[in-house]
């Protein structure tokens, strides 16, 4: 996804101040100035048809799922997994089964990590990540590496945040069991070339796990022709609730995996003597599942849908664009990720100003950024820096909000000197 705005083309459908109106929050004013939200990569704001969604599913279809033979039971559990077949269109995975609903994209990546790895990595073993990961995307390995002798190699970025190709395909060996990699990057707003990684390590029978927490939410993703063997995304990120999120996986690789968690909902047959498993995707659905959760992030994805998610692409990278070149022009800015293929993520930090103070005078201009490490330290640590400054780009932000942002900076530089 490029970031070059001539190329944008935004279908009439697509009526900003129209999408502006389904988001409640975005009237509530903040030290009595309008909300000028720009922290979507850490959290999307709800449109209204996700407040009426979780709000229907409480007032008229709420019982436990899959076990009632009961109206009401039934009625939730059809929701619930209209959701899911709503999830698996959204992804255009091949089979609905590979679908699991996990409480988020970190929750998924542990899930791989402990159940994949503990069945595949032994000693000696080599797991791919990049230095631009987020935490969810290193810690679960480490953990594993730690349990099973396995060693993380790591892909380095070139200053301009770029992933390091050449690097990668030199790690690449037969030592490598797993790549686990970014799709954006959360505190850069990189696209790595996911479909390049991908034919590579298959080209090793290497599998690849996706981190597509900061992609879900503004590129069109298709798991069968990416060939992903894994993808993790949030539920939140994508305007649905928190709590939820999807752990796609292919069938094959899901169903010779152990499970994660056990209890009810992911057993076929419980006795002392034997317990068998359910098939997929509940045998890794241990307990009552987050059910408004999954009808929520349904109705999300059905009103990301309704706008085209190409049409917010385009919308959001004119503003990634109109956003560079106006935070260019401020004089001791610096920005932090300026990889020639980059999504809706302005991070950057100023001289002499801790990004922290930044964050509090843009928050009493009613300006909400992101400030810290995104919890991404060894890319900050590549950076040789502690925090950035982070405005991430949502499908409701404007060119006037990034003006309002370019003035809340010029206030700080005022304060600063
Ligand atoms: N991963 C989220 C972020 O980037 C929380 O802010």
């Amino acid at each position: 996804m490029a970031s070059n705005v001539d190329t944008a083309v935004i279908t009439p459908s697509f009526d900003i101040e129209r999408v502006r109106q389904d988001f409640p929050i975005l009237s509530e004013e903040v030290y009595g100035k309008p909300l000028v939200y720009f922290d979507s990569a850490a959290s999307a704001q709800k449109p209204r048809a996700v407040i009426d969604a979780i709000s229907t599913v409480y007032e008229t279809e709420y019982a436990n799922v899959h076990r009632g033979v009961h109206y009401m039971s039934q009625k939730a559990t059809d929701a619930m997994e209209a959701a899911r077949e709503t999830v698996r269109s959204f992804i255009n995975a091949g089979d609905v089964r590979e679908v699991i609903f996990v409480r988020g994209a970190t929750e998924g990546i542990n899930l791989v990590a402990s159940c994949w790895g503990r069945q595949n990595l032994t000693a000696g073993d080599e797991i791919i990540v990049s230095i631009m990961e987020h935490h969810s995307n290193i810690v679960p390995w480490q953990i594993i590496a730690e349990q099973t002798g396995a060693i993380i190699k790591v892909v380095p970025i070139s200053s301009d945040g770029a992933l390091d190709m050449d690097a990668f395909s030199d790690l690449l060996s037969d030592k490598t069991k797993i790549v686990a990699m970014t799709h954006i990057s959360n505190a850069l707003g990189t696209v790595t070339p996911i479909e390049e990684i991908i034919r590579l390590a298959h080209e090793k029978d290497v599998p690849v796990l996706v981190d597509g927490c900061q992609a879900a939410p503004h590129m069109t993703l298709d798991m069968q022709a990416l060939d992903a063997d894994f993808y993790v995304f949030s539920g939140h990120k994508i305007y649905g609730p928190s709590g939820i999120g999807v752990l796609y996986g292919k069938s094959a690789l899901l169903e010779a995996m152990p499970p994660y968690q056990g209890g009810g909902e992911m057993i076929d047959v419980v006795s002392f003597e034997k317990t068998t498993y359910a098939d997929l995707p509940f045998k890794f659905e241990a307990g009552t599942p987050h059910i408004s959760g999954a009808i929520g992030m349904g109705a999300a994805i059905s009103y990301i849908n309704s706008l085209g998610l190409e049409n917010i692409a385009a919308h959001e990278n004119d503003l990634l664009a109109y956003g560079t070149e106006k935070l260019g022009e401020l004089n001791s800015l610096r920005l932090v990720g300026t990889a020639p293929e980059k999504a809706a993520i302005l991070s950057f930090v100023l001289e002499s100003v801790h990004p922290h103070d930044v964050g509090t005078i843009l928050d009493r201009e009613g300006i909400a950024v992101r400030t810290g490490h995104h919890c991404a330290q060894p890319v900050m640590d590549r950076f040789d820096i502690a925090a950035t400054i982070r405005a991430s780009i949502g499908m409701y932000n404007t060119r006037d909000e990034i003006d309002t942002l370019v003035g809340g900076l010029g206030r700080v530089q005022e304060i600063f000197g």
